[in-house]
């Protein structure tokens, strides 16, 4: 969605942008361009690999305009000045190198370790959540993240499975998911969820979207302007949820919204597009992996 998140953030020559996301700097690289020859940029990701390939990308193309740290968007506003930025992008979710290196076992379509950490310096692991909670909390993962169905049934034989032996690889549990839920000519594999509620579990992933958000508002100059790309519909509503709270122009008293407790306030934000923008045909037939994005835009008052 490249257009469209430079048609949000308008980059333009002396502003200053924060990318909370970086990946390979597709869009950072994009704002930089766009912004030349003096605007700005504060880029962050939590995976190392990420930062040392962003930096060797932005450094030919855009030396001496740019700051890269290692670490969680959520913190960003203890290092970006407050009220410094004309916007702020997020782009969620994980990177195609990240799912495309078996080593990092976010994806049952290879054979890898079951890791999938984002930052390789946190200690949990998919594995010590599947060879370590309980059925309870790993049902709870499955439905609350995943939207799994089967939750309780997946949760119950991943602990028996785990009494003969540990799971240490993502094709072992793909398999498992896969005898107990055969795929009948489904499109999707069965895994398919299970494997994305891990991963939000793993790196709290809601969690940092929520403080992500509150940061990202933090380093917005008023007038600047917050883009959000969310991939499924839990994260979605994280950010619609957010932006319903913070355009509101009125508080309430005791947790009830009831007209005669309402107090005016001036909101602290604007939509810029009620409506979440999806990608185009030409970009679904280029990367078929965009499909389930959406875009939000939020303008700081
Ligand atoms: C969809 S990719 C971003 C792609 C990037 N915008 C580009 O143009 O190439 C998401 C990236 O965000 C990072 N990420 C996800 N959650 C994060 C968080 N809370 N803090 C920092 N980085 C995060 C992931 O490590 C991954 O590299």
């Amino acid at each position: 969605m490249a257009a469209e998140v430079l048609s949000a953030l308008s980059p333009k020559a002396g502003g200053r942008y924060a990318d909370g996301t970086l990946g390979g700097a597709g869009h950072a690289a994009n704002i930089l361009a766009a912004s030349s020859p003096t605007g700005c940029l504060y880029g962050c990701d939590r995976d190392g690999a990420a930062i040392e390939a962003a930096q060797k990308r932005l450094e030919k193309e855009f030396p001496g305009r740019f700051e890269l740290r290692r670490g969680n968007f959520a913190e960003m506003a203890g290092w970006i000045p407050a009220a410094g930025c004309d916007g702020v992008l997020l782009d969620l979710g994980v990177s195609s190198p990240q799912l495309d290196s078996p080593e990092r076992g976010f994806s049952f379509q290879h054979d890898g370790p079951l890791d999938m950490r984002m930052d390789t310096r946190q200690a949990t692991t998919a594995a010590e959540l599947v060879n370590g909670a309980e059925a309870d909390e790993l049902a709870k993962i499955f439905w609350e993240y995943g939207d799994e169905r089967e939750s309780r049934r997946f949760a119950r034989a991943i602990t028996q499975d785990r009494q003969r032996r540990r799971f240490e690889s993502t094709r072992q549990l793909a398999e498992l998911i896969e005898r107990l839920s055969p795929r009948h000519g489904k499109k999707a594999h069965p895994a398919t969820k299970v494997f994305q509620a891990l991963r939000i579990a793993v790196n709290d992933e809601i969690g940092s979207l929520k403080r992500g958000l509150e940061a990202a508002v933090a380093v917005l100059k008023p007038g600047g302007r917050l883009a959000v790309i969310t991939f499924h519909s839990l994260e979605d509503r994280v950010v619609k949820d957010f932006g319903r709270v913070r355009t509101r122009d009125y508080t309430f008293a005791g947790g009830v919204d009831v007209p005669e407790l309402r107090e005016p306030r001036t909101p602290e934000l604007k939509w810029v597009a009620r409506k979440a923008m999806k990608p185009g045909e030409a970009e679904l037939n280029e990367n078929p992996r965009s499909r389930s994005a959406q875009l939000r835009v939020l303008e700081k008052i």
